[in-house]
């Protein structure tokens, strides 16, 4: 029986791939280790706890000892790397914790691979999942490939692409067999609602006002997670090693667009008068260094692997805004204490 770590998999995407791993492959071992920061939660789980092929591991990966002592015990096989710090506007006031998790962590765990699998590589996989905005900024027109240069402009795409790095060297130089994806942003159920699409639908719910940053004209290509988790299996099953992965949507939005048509989705939902939700709209204050467009070309995982989106994104926005409406609980408790803290600091005073 393969023994597979997953970490960050209480977060957002992890909660997904988790399940999919457990109920897919019951012959799998998986070992969920999170350190239940304010984005990771047990609820997101909750459903597959008690699976005979699934163990919790409540830890940090900045703790090498810990993490040695981990690998070491459970001798995995494969490692599906996502935990991290993911928001951006969090690494504008606190870039430091980016470096501690996407970094140190992720180093913690490549050297940890790298000494139990002492060389002898066979059938084993370190797969670190990231994202496209190492990539920088497009202007209007092209699209991110796996060949584009690493331009990352916030710390917490700086964190990422050196973990990127380091997970490149290790196969370089040791020969640790990995594969890396670069993926587009995510939506869908479980989103913590610090991100647009979450925050946005958590906003309208409780009639609070939208805000929108600089101009609304920024883009971002967007995909449904379950898409997201389907990939990553493909990947770490059929991708080759060494090998980068860029994954995406085909479906870019300007922000202000797709905030719209949220607003007209929500308004359905909620029965409200058309046009009703929009009124929320307010523009606030650009964030610092902000990233004009990302796009990016899946076409190598497309011809290589067969995989596309499954979901159109009106799907997808649909699904994801049914289930924020009938998980009013699960919104309740991540929007309780620290949460307020944080709404209050990132938003108070930046109306335009
Ligand atoms: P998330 O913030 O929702 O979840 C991160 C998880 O990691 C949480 O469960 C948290 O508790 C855990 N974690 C954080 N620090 C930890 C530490 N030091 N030790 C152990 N666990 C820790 O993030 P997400 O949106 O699910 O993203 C998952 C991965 O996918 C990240 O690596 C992110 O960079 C990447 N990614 C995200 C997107 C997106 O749109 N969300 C897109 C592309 C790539
Ligand atoms: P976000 O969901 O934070 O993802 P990322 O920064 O990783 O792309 O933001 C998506 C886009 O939405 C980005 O252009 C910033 C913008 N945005 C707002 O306009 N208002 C908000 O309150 C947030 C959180 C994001």
């Amino acid at each position: 029986m393969k023994k597979i770590l997953i970490t960050g998999g209480a977060g957002f995407i992890g909660s997904h791939v988790v399940r999919r791993f457990v109920t897919k492959y019951p012959n799998y071992q998986i070992f969920n280790l999170d350190a239940l920061t304010y984005a990771g939660n047990l609820e997101n789980i909750a459903d597959i706890d008690k699976s005979s092929n699934y163990t919790f591991v409540k830890g940090d990966i900045v703790d090498a000892d810990f993490i040695n002592d981990l690998f070491q015990k459970h001798q995995f096989d494969g490692v599906l790397h996502l935990a991290a710090e993911s928001h951006v506007d969090r690494s504008i006031t606190d870039p430091l914790a980016f470096v501690k998790t996407n970094v140190i962590g992720t180093m913690n765990l490549l050297n940890a691979a790298k000494t139990i699998w002492a060389n002898n590589f066979d059938g084993k996989r370190f797969y670190h999942i990231s994202t496209d905005e190492v990539y920088g900024s497009l202007g209007a027109e092209g699209l991110f490939s796996e060949t584009t240069p690493y331009d990352p402009n916030s710390p917490y795409s700086a964190s990422k692409a050196s973990s990127d790095h380091f997970v490149r060297a290790y196969g370089e130089t040791y020969g640790l067999p990995y594969v890396i994806t670069n993926c587009s942003n995510n939506y869908g159920p479980n989103h913590f609602p610090e991100k647009l699409v979450p925050l946005f639908i958590h906003n309208i719910i409780n009639n609070k006002p939208l805000p929108v940053y600089g101009d609304g004209k920024y883009t971002r290509d967007w995909l449904y997670v379950i898409d997201h988790a389907i990939a990553i299996d493909l990947v770490f099953h059929e991708g080759k090693n060494h090998e980068t992965y860029n994954i995406g949507g085909f479906n870019e939005w300007q922000n202000i667009d797709l905030v719209k048509l949220l607003c007209q989705q929500m308004d359905v939902k909620l029965g409200r008068a058309v046009g009703e939700s929009e009124k929320l709209i307010t523009y606030v204050k650009d964030r610092p260094g902000h990233d004009l467009r990302y796009a990016i070309d899946a076409s190598k995982i497309n011809k290589e692997l067969g995989w596309k989106p499954s979901v159109t994104f009106e799907q997808g926005l649909e699904k994801t805004i049914d289930w924020y409406l009938s998980n009013e609980d699960w919104l309740q408790h991540v929007t309780s204490g620290a949460y307020q803290e944080y709404y209050e600091k990132q938003y108070n005073g930046g109306v335009m």
